[in-house]
């Protein structure tokens, strides 16, 4: 199968008033086409800045994206909030057909095309008048999706598309997201905290930690074969059904925050909430190694 998308060696670091901040620090990945690459990893490990790379929004400091010979159009994204994604003083036929106006489309095949999208997310012709503030949280990541779709891309990056709506319509988006990825064979760079819908939707899994990859594998061997402490951590207490119980195995490992990446020193990114750091975790850093069949995992005891 041919990759869609590649990372190799991917940095982006920002100037920032105490130093430098490492949000992405050498991700090197790729993205078949098809399938949906699911990642994870807490709050500000660098997921979103990743994402933003690979959809060519962000310039890398280091490292490069390339993309296959099959992809056409630009990658699109569909974001977190749908209330702050769209424009509100725009039409949802606005919305939708601005990238077909950038694109230079005719007026004609413009409207033709809002009708058939609106139609494909399950929203009906006459809403393409009304704005955004008239729909609901989930219609209103429909009128997103529709909008990445316009100019029919190969590859979408969905940034948590699912957190801020109601736990009772998530499916709904979920499923339609799927179906639309049967449909015109799209390749999903998918972004969640939630680790069972990683674990429904992806084919592939990344787990990221301070602006690493930790650990990537097929889904399946994943869950199964956990080879990384960090994802052990955020996986036991996720799978324990007892909240108070994941708590308390949550607070022992993952203990607060992730640090900021600020002025990272070398050394293994996860070392200073690993169980099993030792010395060596602090003097370099673990590379990506490949464990069994696509399986990789960054840690100097791992296999
Ligand atoms: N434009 C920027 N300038 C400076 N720092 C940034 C910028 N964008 C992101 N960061 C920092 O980079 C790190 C990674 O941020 P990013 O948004 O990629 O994380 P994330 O994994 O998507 O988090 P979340 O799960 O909360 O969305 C964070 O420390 C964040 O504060
Ligand atoms: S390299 Fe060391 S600190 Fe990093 S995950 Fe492995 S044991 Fe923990
Ligand atoms: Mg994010």
């Amino acid at each position: 199968m041919e990759a869609l998308v590649r990372g190799e060696n991917l940095k982006m670091h920002f100037s920032v008033s105490g130093g430098v901040l490492k949000a992405v620090d050498g991700v090197t990945l790729h993205i078949d086409e098809g399938e949906t690459y699911g990642l994870v990893g807490e709050s500000g490990c660098g997921k979103s800045t990743l994402g933003r790379m690979l959809a060519g929004l962000y310039k890398p400091t280091e490292g490069l994206v390339t993309y296959g010979e099959s992809f056409k159009g630009k990658p699109q994204m569909v974001f977190q909030d749908p209330y702050s994604s769209l424009n509100p003083r725009m039409t949802v036929g606005e919305i939708i057909a601005e990238s077909l106006r950038y694109a230079n489309v005719g007026k004609a095949l413009r409207k033709t095309r809002v009708t058939e999208l609106l139609s494909l997310v399950g929203l009906k012709p006459d809403h393409v008048n009304r704005y955004p503030h008239e729909f609901s949280g989930g219609q209103r990541q429909r009128i997103g999706i529709a909008r990445a779709l316009a100019i029919s891309p190969k590859f979408i990056i969905c940034d948590e598309p699912i957190s801020a709506l109601d736990v009772s319509i998530q499916a709904q988006v979920i499923n339609m997201l799927e179906d639309l990825q049967g449909k015109f064979g799209l390749t999903y760079l998918f972004v969640s905290h939630d680790l069972s819908m990683i674990r429904h939707i992806s084919h592939r899994v990344g787990v990221m930690y301070l602006g690493v990859i930790m650990e990537e594998a097929g889904v399946n061997d994943l869950y199964r074969e956990t080879l990384h402490p960090y994802t052990k951590a955020l996986f036991s207490a996720a799978t324990i059904p007892d909240p108070d119980m994941a708590a308390k195995i949550n607070r022992i490992i993952l203990q607060g925050d992730v640090p900021t990446p600020i002025n990272t020193p070398p050394g293994c990114q996860f070392r200073s909430r690993c169980p099993k750091a030792a010395e060596i975790c602090a003097d370099s850093r673990p590379e990506l190694r490949e464990m069994a069949p696509g399986h990789r995992c960054a840690c100097h005891f791992a296999g």
